[in-house]
């Protein structure tokens, strides 16, 4: 038995969409929590599976996890139990690896499982691991377990060859208990950042320059509890705003901080898009005008994100003229490309880019999420198509989406979900 998602497609989406809590600082935030020696509380957490994973790998530490509302969750760390992570839930997604510095911070030891995640091309943890032993931890890894460990970490200059997200927060957390100054050159300055840097901050840690692409850490000897607002989720306002760009008459996406999608927006005004950017609001209106063509190569933040390549190439299909979309993150992140082209898009690949032409009429057909923002990509699609589009392995989409079908239904889109043989 599986979920798909049917959508029938061409249906004018009107109203308006409040975006949830960013999906990639709660699977940072959770685990950070635990470095606390209280209890954290998280506000405006999404109902995505990755938020189940992750509550199940406190169960396995005896973190305690209290949920109040449904976007409220109280963690709380004071009985944990360092244990061995090697429960196959770990490999359910890739953020389980925030554990790795969240506890090595705290106990100088972490054992567990390779984390998981969507496949899109190799995701090495290399950096991660580097800016650990700087540290001072040593690292093992054995039959698909990493051991690592300190006797007692201390602060070091670490440069990362890469703006990674991943190691720039974990090598924040291993680092607010060590002594003396961490600092991290080259750091990503992705918006989740400033948000778990909040959080450690709020929590009693000295980190200085997130944001920037220096911070700097300088270690405490305790963390308490504390409670904490997550930022609006970059990404999914970023899929509704292209949605809206594809089908809406009229749909405003509400609580969105516009500047950390202006890459997408300013991308959006260039092929010819409508909208209006409030302060913590997008309108985006119906025009009767083809969309213009556009070239765009993903980067780092604040640059065109990787993530929002996927679903804006569904629009591209209505674009009158040949675009281009090149990332430079994820060279192989272009599975999506193929099931699009299963829907009747004129897309031609090579190594790292996309040539989408268009406009081209998509309809209906059976295709598979390969990964998370792929299944962002095929619902866009599907609303765009003629017919039905039967979406498989709706799993990743709830990985990362928040009731996406529900949102949708709301604002007049023909989506169901069923279970199937
Ligand atoms: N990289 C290395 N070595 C490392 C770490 C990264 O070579 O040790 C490379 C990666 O292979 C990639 C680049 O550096 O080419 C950037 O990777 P980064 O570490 O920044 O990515 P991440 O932390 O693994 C997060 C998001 C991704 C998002 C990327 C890029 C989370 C949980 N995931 O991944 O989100 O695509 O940053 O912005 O925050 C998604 O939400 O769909 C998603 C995949």
């Amino acid at each position: 038995m599986q979920e798909i998602i049917r959508i029938r497609g061409r249906r004018p989406l009107n109203g308006s969409v409040t975006i949830s809590g960013s999906k990639n600082a709660t699977v940072a935030l959770i685990p950070a929590a635990v470095l606390a020696n209280g209890p954290v509380t998280i506000v405006g957490v999404p109902e995505i599976a990755d938020v189940d994973n992750l509550s199940e790998i406190l169960h396995i530490l005896n973190v305690d996890v209290i949920q109040r509302a449904n976007d409220h969750l109280i963690i709380d760390p004071t009985n944990m139990k360092n244990v061995s992570l090697d429960d196959s839930v770990v490999t359910k997604l890739r953020a389980s690896y925030y554990f790795m510095g969240a506890l090595l911070g705290k106990y100088g030891y972490v054992r567990m499982k390779m984390p998981g995640g969507c496949y899109l091309g190799p995701r090495p943890i290399d950096l991660h691991i580097k800016g650990f032993e700087a540290l001072g931890a040593t690292v093992e890894y054995d039959r698909g377990c990493y051991t690592i460990k300190a006797d007692h970490l201390r602060g070091a200059k670490i440069f990362l060859d890469i703006a990674s997200v991943g190691a720039t927060i974990n090598i924040m957390m291993a680092a607010v208990y060590a002594d003396g100054r961490t600092t991290i050159e080259n750091a990503a300055r992705e918006p989740e950042i400033i948000d778990v840097a909040t959080l450690l901050n709020k929590m009693g840690a000295n980190v200085r320059g997130a944001g920037t692409n220096v911070i700097t850490i300088d270690g405490v000897k305790d963390l308490s509890g504390c409670f904490h607002e997550i930022i609006p989720d970059r990404i999914e306002a970023g899929t509704f705003v292209i949605m809206a760009a594809a089908c809406a008459e009229e749909m405003k996406i509400m609580n969105v901080i516009p500047k950390h999608i202006e890459g997408l927006t300013s991308k959006l005004q260039e092929m010819g898009a409508d909208m209006d950017i409030g302060i913590d609001s997008i309108t985006v209106r119906k025009t009767d005008l083809l969309y213009k063509p556009i070239d765009v190569t993903t980067k780092p933040y604040p640059g065109f994100a990787t993530d929002l390549q996927q679903p804006l190439t569904a629009l591209l299909t209505q674009a009158n003229g040949v675009s281009q979309v090149t990332d430079t993150i994820y060279k192989e992140r272009f599975k999506h490309c193929l099931e699009l082209q299963r829907m009747g898009a004129n897309i031609e690949l090579t190594s790292g880019s996309a040539f989408i032409k268009g406009p081209t009429q998509l309809y209906g057909d059976k295709v598979t999420a390969t990964d998370l923002r792929c299944g962002a990509c095929l619902v866009i699609a599907g609303l765009i198509a003629d017919g039905t589009t039967e979406i498989h392995d709706v799993y990743h989409i709830d990985r990362g989406y928040d009731r996406i079908d529900d949102k949708l239904r709301a604002i007049g889109a023909h989506i169901s979900r069923t279970m199937i043989d």
